[in-house]
């Protein structure tokens, strides 16, 4: 099949026989499950970036224990640059598929609303809440992702707090953390709904508790994302005269 070929069938939905494209879905299917797994990252990395917490140590040994200091001396920074990379490249491509189902003009944005006032529709009103925190995330989740991709070996507990209080970073932050949390949960409401999953034998009273279970984790991410967004600030703030100054550990000081 030639590229003119391709381009065709992504814009009509039916291919040079006239017959239905299975394009359109396969690209669904790619953004579900490059959707699942940015999902399932962002539910771990909430989860470790909340390891400041449990105070500067912990965070500090599992930085470098990303940085692969059990096997290397003193961590390789270059090993986050390349996660960062890889989640990136995902990122960027969950992003373009998305892009697909973007209102293309302002006409047709408009002809959304008048329907989405009519119809009053749950899954409609998750459509839109997916289109802008993706809209969002697409800026500050690219401003988040170059940093850490450009500046890997300033990770830690003073390093993190000095960006996030003295650079001002916590406005980005807190934008991302609400815009992402939303995304990631909806988005697997979503999939549980698209691809049936869970529906057993009564398919609406599944569906109801996934509703339920989706947001009290909705709930829990954001509190713990808040949380550890305040004690980064917390540590930012104190640490004002000593900017700049890396974390070090108290038994080899
Ligand atoms: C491999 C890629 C990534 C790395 C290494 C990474 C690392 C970090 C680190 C170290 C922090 C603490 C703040 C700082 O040092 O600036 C942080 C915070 C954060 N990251 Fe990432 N991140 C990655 C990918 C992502 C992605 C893809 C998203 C979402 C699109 C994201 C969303 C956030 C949010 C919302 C916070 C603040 C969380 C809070 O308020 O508690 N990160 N990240």
């Amino acid at each position: 099949m030639s590229q003119k070929d391709n381009t065709v069938e992504l814009l009509t939905g039916k291919n040079n026989f006239g017959k239905k494209s299975r394009i359109p879905a396969k690209l669904d299917f790619l953004q579900s499950v490059t959707g699942l797994f940015l999902a399932l990252f962002i539910t771990f990395h909430i989860l470790f970036e909340s390891s400041i917490l449990f105070g500067k140590e912990a965070m500090y040994r599992l930085t470098k224990l990303f940085e692969g200091e059990p096997f290397i001396e003193g961590g390789e920074p270059l090993i986050i640059t390349a996660l960062a990379m890889v989640i990136f490249s995902m990122f960027i491509f969950h992003a373009f598929l998305a892009m697909r189902k973007f209102p293309a003009s302002y006409k047709e944005y408009q002809r959304y609303r008048a329907h989405r006032e009519l119809l009053n529709h749950q899954d409609t009103n998750l459509w839109f809440i997916q289109i802008t925190t993706g809209f969002a995330m697409f800026f500050l989740g690219s401003i988040h992702l170059y940093m850490m991709m450009t500046s890997p070996e300033k990770i830690g507990p003073y390093a993190s707090a000095d960006r996030i209080f003295s650079d001002w970073m916590w406005p980005m932050y807190l934008l991302l953390l609400v815009s992402v949390v939303m995304h990631a949960w909806v988005g697997v409401y979503r999939l549980i709904i698209k691809w049936g999953w869970f529906d057993g034998k009564d398919p609406r009273k599944n569906r109801k508790r996934s509703k339920l279970i989706i947001k009290v984790l909705i709930a829990v991410y954001l509190f713990i994302g808040l949380v550890s967004l305040a004690s980064y600030m917390k540590i930012g703030y104190d640490h004002q005269s000593d900017y700049g100054s890396r974390y070090v550990m108290e038994k080899i000081k």
